[in-house]
């Protein structure tokens, strides 16, 4: 995960979607077909294969022509699906062009196979479009893809390593086509209301990587009308932004941006200043303090500068020890030292001036755990001291384990606690990564305990006056970073595999159904609400069924902690904390 070599890159980007993402598309009368043999009638070439013979066991693999099939003999499979490619080069992919791939496979038994685009040198664009599961019978798959870069020399490929046997290719295509057109939009919320449609209630958001965004128009219509920001998922991690010192990959993370304002979502900078998913070329042991911080001042001002007026950044991710013993050792703290964060946060702020930064971490969510108190220590010093941060990412990954136990849930009571004490040193909290993963195998006890979690850590967000924004770690178990991260889990989001809202989902819906629009609680004061936390490009308006939302009215009530956070200059929180006691 924190290498910038081929194969790191390509598991770090690769969000595999089963074959239930596939879509059909219209094609344009002049559609043609940019492989030159995908019949197989008599030759395999141009297609080549290539065997890994690094791997543990070595790969080795046969390619001919059977029966007018393109098959592939794997001898020896080796121990990763990269190990074994079939590919084709030479497509000379068009930036912003959207392909059309279709292909028809089977296998001597039943396996998945990943089907993925990319080339050789960077910037290179290596995306696992697909993850696709063949039979012995052979199935006909249609895959979209839009291309972000013009690409050359692109590679269209198979990835079929680690399962030995046979696959059979046939009447390969691919054909540039028509962007999609959005469809019209219906919520599956009971309620009949979007996630969305409470912008003055609680802003939602999800993470979104770049491969499901560029391959499933589903997965983007649904994010586009259930939610309020979007966060990129992996794009802007400095091993793919910035993968050799000085050059900046933005065509990805550029591509997400035009999406979320297109859609009027809001979107978040995430991370600036991390230890993994770093390049190698940072790692070296060589550089000198003055060199690191050089080189840290640098991605912070390209990145700040490029993507000016972002409402919200991470500058920092994960620099603390999970002992809640003071820092992480990291190769920035361990070579620039203790004052990195301090740094990175002023450099930060001379960038923009009029963004939000944060500190970004998980299990600091609760009052009382060790992390969550030496964040809360480290937060408060970092204020008393004068560094410029606004607000705290609780990145709230929770789980239950595989045999039902609750050493992954935590006390909503002592979150509550966190939250407020952060309110009293005029800090913001958002929640920035949140999911609920399940051991597996999956049953109905951990099904509720996921919406109990999912709906009661929402509650708390709204209850306290300092939480504006609530994202989920990716929007369905589709592309999910759990299984590959944690591999006795899965199941871990709001939407199922086929993009079906869960009971958790449901659950978040229903806690929404209590509020008006306006923020006031159905029933309570019929005061005005207020907006959340500043920066919003789509506050006030609902994607209900287009339904505008009435503009706020001013706050007409003060409560004691409004008194509190005016008085520390801190009107948007004082706000908000007016609008909870009204409701
Ligand atoms: C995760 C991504 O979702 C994965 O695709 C990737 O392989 C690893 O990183 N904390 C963070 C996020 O701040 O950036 C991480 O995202 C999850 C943990």
């Amino acid at each position: 995960m924190t290498s910038s070599t081929p194969k790191n890159r390509l598991k770090n980007l690769g969000r595999l979607l089963p074959a239930t993402a596939l879509c059909l598309w219209a094609l344009p009368a002049n559609a043609a077909n940019l492989i030159s043999n995908g019949t197989f009638d008599t030759a395999k070439d141009p297609w080549w294969g290539n065997a890994s013979s690094t791997a543990d066991p070595p790969a080795d693999q046969t390619i001919a022509v059977e029966d007018g099939k393109l098959c592939v003999t794997m001898t020896s499979a080796g121990s990763n699906p990269w190990d074994e490619i079939l590919g084709y080069s030479g497509i000379a992919l068009v930036k912003d062009t959207y392909y059309k791939i279709s292909f028809s496979a089977s296998a001597d038994v039943e396996r998945t196979i990943k089907f993925k685009t990319g080339l050789g040198s960077a910037p290179y664009s290596d995306y696992f479009v697909q993850t696709v599961s063949l039979t012995t019978t052979p199935q006909d798959f249609t895959v979209t893809y839009r291309s972000v870069r013009d690409d050359p020399m692109a590679q269209f490929q198979f990835q079929i390593g680690k399962t030995p046997g046979k696959v059979c290719f046939d009447n390969i295509a691919i054909e540039d086509v028509p962007a999609p057109v959005d469809e019209p939009y219906t919520t599956p919320s009971l309620t009949g209301k979007p996630l969305s449609a409470f912008p003055k209630v609680v802003m939602m958001g999800t993470a979104v990587d770049t491969p499901i965004f560029l391959s499933n128009p589903r997965h983007n219509q649904i994010v586009a009308n259930e939610f309020n920001m979007i966060t990129p998922a992996n794009s802007m991690k400095m091993n793919l932004i910035q993968p050799v010192q000085g050059m900046f990959d933005y065509a990805d993370t550029d591509a997400l941006r035009a999406w979320a304002t297109s859609k009027n979502l809001e979107f978040r900078g995430h991370p600036l200043v991390w230890h993994t998913q770093a390049p190698d070329w940072i790692k070296g042991t060589e550089f000198t303090r003055d060199e690191m911080i050089q080189f840290m001042y640098a991605h912070i001002d390209a990145l700040m500068g490029h993507y000016q007026g972002l409402p919200y950044w991470d500058v920092v991710n994960e620099a603390l020890d999970d002992s809640g013993n003071g820092f992480r050792s990291t190769f920035w703290h361990d070579r620039i030292g203790d004052d990195f964060i301090d740094l990175a946060f002023a450099r930060a702020r001379a960038a923009d001036p009029n963004t939000k930064l944060f500190y970004n971490d998980y299990n600091i969510e609760q009052a009382g755990n060790p992390k969550g108190d030496s964040a809360f220590n480290f937060v408060k010093a970092l204020k008393d001291r004068g560094v410029p941060i606004d607000g705290v990412g609780l990145q709230a990954h929770y789980f239950v384990t595989p045999d039902g136990g609750t050493s992954g849930v935590p006390s909503m009571d002592a979150i509550r606690a966190n939250m407020a004490r952060y309110a009293e040193i005029g800090v913001e909290v958002h929640i920035t990564e949140c999911d609920f993963r399940l051991g597996k195998p999956l049953d109905q006890a951990k099904t509720d305990m996921q919406s109990k979690f999912y709906s009661e850590l929402l509650q708390i967000c709204i209850d306290a006056p300092n939480c504006s924004h609530f994202t989920v770690w990716g929007l369905s178990d589709l592309d999910s970073w759990v299984p590959s991260t944690f591999t006795e889990y899965d199941y871990a989001h709001l939407y199922d595999s086929a993009l079906m809202p869960k009971p958790a989902y449901q659950a978040m819906t229903q806690v929404f159904a209590k509020y008006n629009p306006d923020g006031t609680l159905i029933g309570g004061s019929p005061s005005g609400g207020s907006p959340p936390s500043g920066g919003s490009q789509a506050g006030g308006e609902s994607k209900d069924s287009g339904c505008a939302i009435a503009p706020a009215g001013p706050a007409r009530k003060t409560g004691s902690l409004a008194v509190l956070l005016g008085a520390l200059g801190l009107s948007t929180l004082a706000r908000r904390a007016s609008k909870r006691r009204r409701s």
